[in-house]
């Protein structure tokens, strides 16, 4: 390898972890406090009245018809799912390059994943590489990292195959198409509240979000068993029956405290998360090694980018994460192995060669430190890092 010999500067400076929240959590503990103290004075615990105001507040935020809190982003890709009719055995085309829950979700509700490539800049599916047959039925396009995938080139190819849209807008919080936001320009969309996300709880939370009331009232009664047989009373806002049997993925007031409290800061977050993320862009511009930075594509129509990842490309993508840990930098692999080669979808029979954009970009992509408690000296000490290891000056 040409680049510098992989030598640690222990100790000239402190650490940066891939996420933190203890600055920014400490801001917002007396709102915080507030609402965990309503928790404990309701004494409901679980699919409580703070669930229900984070579900109207956020709805307002989005623009979004409804929104049903449950306990994760998988758990609100399943729900959907099966709210917007998947049947047994009906096929979804998903980007070959995504969380491994867009694909797994598919299973979980019956269906079978099929695979298609992605854009290599936006890291959005691209629909011509899909194969349609005649089972398939829904189309879910994942919008990764920074910009929604091309949802005009998406919403056509549904058009033409007459296939139902399901947003995993996991990651999209804030990102808008054409003034809509993310997860509402088909069925519906979910949102992820996982710690490290744009608006993130302390632990595990997610959303369906639809403009759908039938969709709506079905993933809110199956988010709790789809009430088979349950006197449910006690829990307001859980919706009509069902005859399809549900899950317990009701989300903890706990949780929702937090997010509430969250939200009123969050176009701040997302104001702070892209000027942190010009400064990388500036940093690294021209760095030999780095292949690609985050490029937000223009579109047709007016889109608004967030940065929830700062993600780019390099050469020798691992030995630059060990140089960077080794300097207490932390990185995260996104994604490291392409959903057609994951051991769990290995019987759909895909393989290596099939979605070239999709393998390079797991190959040779790394995430860097981004979230608000991040400072300026911080990312200079990254890009200097990574200059330092490409040799092409800095740390
Ligand atoms: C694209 C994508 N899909 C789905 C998920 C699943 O969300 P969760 O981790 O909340 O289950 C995530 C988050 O990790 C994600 O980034």
């Amino acid at each position: 390898m040409e680049h510098a010999a992989v030598v640690a500067d222990r100790g000239t400076a402190a650490a940066v972890p891939f996420f933190t929240q203890a600055a920014s959590f400490t801001a917002l503990w007396p709102s915080i406090k507030d609402n965990l103290e309503a928790v404990l004075d309701r004494g409901k615990y679980s699919h409580g009245p703070l669930v229900g105001r984070f579900e109207e507040a956020l709805a307002e935020y989005l623009g979004a018809g409804h929104v049903v809190g449950v306990n994760s982003g998988t758990d609100a890709l399943v729900l959907l799912l099966r709210a917007a009719g998947l049947q047994p055995g009906d096929e979804v085309v998903v980007p070959a390059f995504s969380f491994v829950a867009s694909a797994s979700s598919v299973v979980l509700a019956g269906g079978t994943p099929t695979f298609a490539d992605i854009d290599p800049v936006t890291y959005g599916i691209d629909t011509g590489t899909a194969a349609v047959t005649v089972a398939t039925r829904m189309v879910m396009p994942v919008h990764l990292f920074c910009q929604l995938a091309d949802l005009g080139s998406v919403v056509a190819f549904a058009q033409r195959h007459a296939l139902t849209v399901v947003e995993d807008s996991a990651e999209a919080i804030g990102m808008r198409w054409d003034g809509t936001h993310a997860g509402l320009h088909g069925a519906g969309g979910v949102l992820s509240f996982f710690p490290t996300k744009t608006l993130g709880a302390l632990g595990d939370a997610g959303a369906v979000i639809t403009d759908d009331a039938r969709i709506a009232e079905t993933a809110a009664a199956l988010r709790h068993h789809g009430r088979f047989g349950h006197t449910l009373d006690n829990f307001p806002g859980i919706a009509t029956e069902t005859t399809l049997p549900g899950l317990n993925s009701k989300m903890d007031d706990v949780q929702a405290a937090v997010l509430l409290a969250k939200l009123a800061t969050l176009d701040a977050d997302i104001a702070r998360r892209a000027h942190l993320a010009a400064l990388y862009s500036e940093g690294l511009r021209g760095c030999p090694g780095v292949r690609r930075l985050p490029t937000v594509v223009e579109r047709e129509v007016d889109t608004t980018a967030v940065f929830y990842v700062y993600l780019v490309e390099v050469d020798h993508r691992d030995a630059l994460a060990a140089y960077l840990a080794a300097n207490s930098v932390g990185t995260e692999t996104y994604y490291p192995v392409p959903l057609h080669l994951q051991p769990c979808f290995a019987h759909l029979g895909y393989r290596r060669g099939q979605f070239p954009h999709a393998e390079a970009a797991c190959a040779n992509a790394v995430a860097l430190p981004l979230y608000p408690d991040l400072t300026e000296a911080q990312v200079d000490r990254v890009c200097s890092l990574v200059r330092a290891f490409y040799g092409g000056g800095g740390a």
